[in-house]
């Protein structure tokens, strides 16, 4: 599948690196270049670099790199055309025609959205038919306004079998797209029938507005309590967060809530900043969106057993994000929804203001283990206090708490520091020793994935990464490589590839730029190849130096292929005997 090369032209002019990863990552200008924190992965040192001049990114810290396209890819999870249809969005472009397995899967996806709105309309219209007066009355039970239910979109799947089977059969809608949108299942005997029946509705919104999946709540004590759609074609769990379409526009500071009904419950209090996980696990995806749209988090979880040990889990994961993480601890084992129905929202407003950072809320939890009136139970306290103050990284941060806890022990402040920067620096010290290696091998497993060979080959493989980054930064030399250097002297496969590729480009006059090659590489590829870019732009280029890069290759085949007579080339004879007088010039 190719689009036309003039489509992609349009699109990439109208959708500029830097105008793009800007909605995602808050750069600092450095020179020419951008700098901030890499969206792929936690870090709280700026090594993700944006270069406009090659309209390309990378990562110093891990590696990710590329073109704006493999930049949307990566960072909103789609495939290729799925990335380049998000930019063509973007910039009201009409995508081109495409091929035909392609076209399927999106029009079902595009069904499966069309099939979700018109059900939250339904549903939605069941409340106010006669059999939906129990649902509407559950809602006004719960204190839910009417605003609130027309602003949330929520609704009813009524009682019995096919209330929206019927509904959206007559708006044209085939059983099986029905069954991929998760809101028809295929019975034993082959018939469909409604998967949500009997319960309240609550639409999940993504943040381009459509309706992704739902969620519905018995009425009563019966189990299941909640019943969400799985992942569809439209939907993943793990890739959303519940009223983050309405959230996302209020500023800095989210609070992250364990339910729907927590979240409509804050929002209609007016704390219009909420949203909630679907689903307790709270996966590294979430945190990654959560890192999008906030600087700072109020965890809001149930003060239960489950919730508590989520808070714990939320508090680790989050703060290797970078992110301000504060945690609401609601009195009386109770969720925000119970708190504010029987307190009130100026109440909230309290607790909110009183949220303890990370560090206080894990001094609070080690402090009910410990009794700090016996001098056991002190000891243990500051020695757990002090390596809980070393992962703090300001110096500032350390030496209040350090106070607070002087006061609490005392014991005095200076000895209370001196323990923690003991412990920050065996810290460091594993921290290195942990991630050395861990880099290393990510690099390496990296490289073997891509291109194998150049682990064997290493010298040809660095003179070809050094020559084709070049060339995708200076296409101009391209016709002078060309003469120089066959495809076929290339000594390792991937950049044999690679060069090919450029060469067929530049042959039918297209433009050889990392953009146009997101087509035909994966995510590792690109990295892959944009590393070499950016190694390339390192060095000054000169005629001189392409040539040379360019014998090193031609050189290291001819030495591959000594014992095999038969694939010898005058070619390469002639690159030996050239390598070879070069050489004696030298001595
Ligand atoms: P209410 O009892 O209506 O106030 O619900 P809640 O929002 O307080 O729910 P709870 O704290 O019990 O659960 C929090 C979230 O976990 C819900 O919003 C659901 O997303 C999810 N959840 C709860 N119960 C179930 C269940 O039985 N099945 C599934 N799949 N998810 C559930
Ligand atoms: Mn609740």
């Amino acid at each position: 599948m190719a689009l036309p090369e003039s489509f992609l032209q349009e699109l990439l002019s109208k959708n500029d690196i830097e105008s793009v990863a800007s909605s995602y990552v808050s750069f600092k200008r450095r020179g020419r270049n951008l700098v901030g924190l890499c969206p792929f992965h936690g870090e709280k040192t700026a090594s993700f670099n944006l270069y406009p001049e090659t309209s390309s990114f990378y990562c110093f810290g891990c590696g990710a790199g590329g073109d704006v396209i493999t930049f949307i890819k990566r960072i909103e999870n789609l495939d290729y055309l799925d990335a380049v249809r998000f930019l063509a969005d973007r910039s009201g472009m009409k995508m081109p025609e495409q091929s035909r397995e392609n076209d399927q899967t999106s029009r079902l996806r595009m069904r499966i959205l069309e099939a979700n709105r018109e059900a939250a309309r339904l549903y939605h219209g069941a409340l106010y038919r006669p059999e939906g007066k129990v649902a509407l009355d559950y809602y006004h039970s719960r204190g839910y306004t009417d605003a609130t239910i027309r602003h949330f979109g929520l609704g009813f799947a009524p009682p019995g079998w096919d209330y929206l089977l019927k509904g959206l059969r007559a708006k044209g809608f085939k059983e099986e797209e029905l069954v991929a949108a998760f809101l028809a299942a295929r019975g034993r005997n082959g018939g469909h029938y409604d998967v949500f029946r009997n319960r309240v509705i609550i639409p999940i919104i993504d943040i381009r507005g459509n309706v992704v999946g739902f969620g519905g709540r018995v009425l009563d004590d019966t189990k299941p309590k909640y019943i969400n759609t799985e992942s569809t074609l439209a939907f993943s769990k793990s890739r959303n967060l519940f009223a983050l379409n309405f959230a996302k526009n209020e500023g800095r500071e989210l609070n992250l809530c364990e339910g729907y009904m927590d979240v409509i419950a804050m929002h209609q209090a007016g704390f219009t900043n909420t949203v909630a996980a679907l689903g307790t696990s709270f996966p590294e995806e979430q945190m990654q969106l959560i890192a999008r749209y906030a600087d700072r988090i109020n965890l809001i979880f149930d003060a239960d057993g489950a919730g508590q040990k989520a808070t714990r889990r939320a508090i680790d994961n989050l703060r290797r994000t970078g992110l301000d993480v504060r945690v609401v601890t609601i009195p009386d084992g109770k969720d925000p929804d119970e708190f504010i129905q029987k307190n009130g929202a100026a109440a909230f407003k309290l607790l909110l203001d009183r949220a303890a950072n990370a560090v206080e809320h894990r001094l609070l939890e080690i402090g009910k283990t410990h009794n700090i009136l016996t001098s056991e139970g002190k000891l243990a306290y500051y020695n757990e206090a002090a390596q809980i103050l070393a992962q703090l990284d300001s110096p500032v941060e350390r030496d209040l708490y350090a106070g607070r806890l002087s006061e609490l022990l005392s014991v005095s402040k200076d000895a209370i520091l001196r323990e923690v920067e003991s412990n920050r620096k065996k810290k460091q010290r594993q921290e290195v020793r942990y991630q050395l290696p861990n880099l290393m091998r990510k690099e390496q497993r990296e490289l073997q994935q891509v291109n194998p060979e150049a682990v064997t080959y290493t010298r040809a493989a660095s003179a070809e990464e050094g020559l084709l980054g070049t060339l995708i930064l200076h296409p101009d030399y391209i016709r002078q490589v060309r003469q120089v250097l066959s495809p076929e002297q290339v000594v390792t496969e991937f950049n044999r590839r690679l060069y090919s590729h450029l060469l067929d480009r530049d042959r039918q006059g297209l433009l050889v730029e990392l953009a146009f090659l997101a087509a035909n590489y994966d995510q590792d590829g690109m990295a892959y190849i944009s590393r070499m870019v950016q190694e390339a732009k390192e060095h000054t280029v000169t005629p001189e130096e392409i040539l040379r890069l360019a014998a090193v290759i031609r050189e290291e085949h001819a030495l591959r292929h000594l014992n095999d007579p038969a694939a010898v080339t005058d070619d390469d004879i002639q690159s030996m005997l050239d390598a070879l007088r070069a050489r004696k010039q030298d001595k």
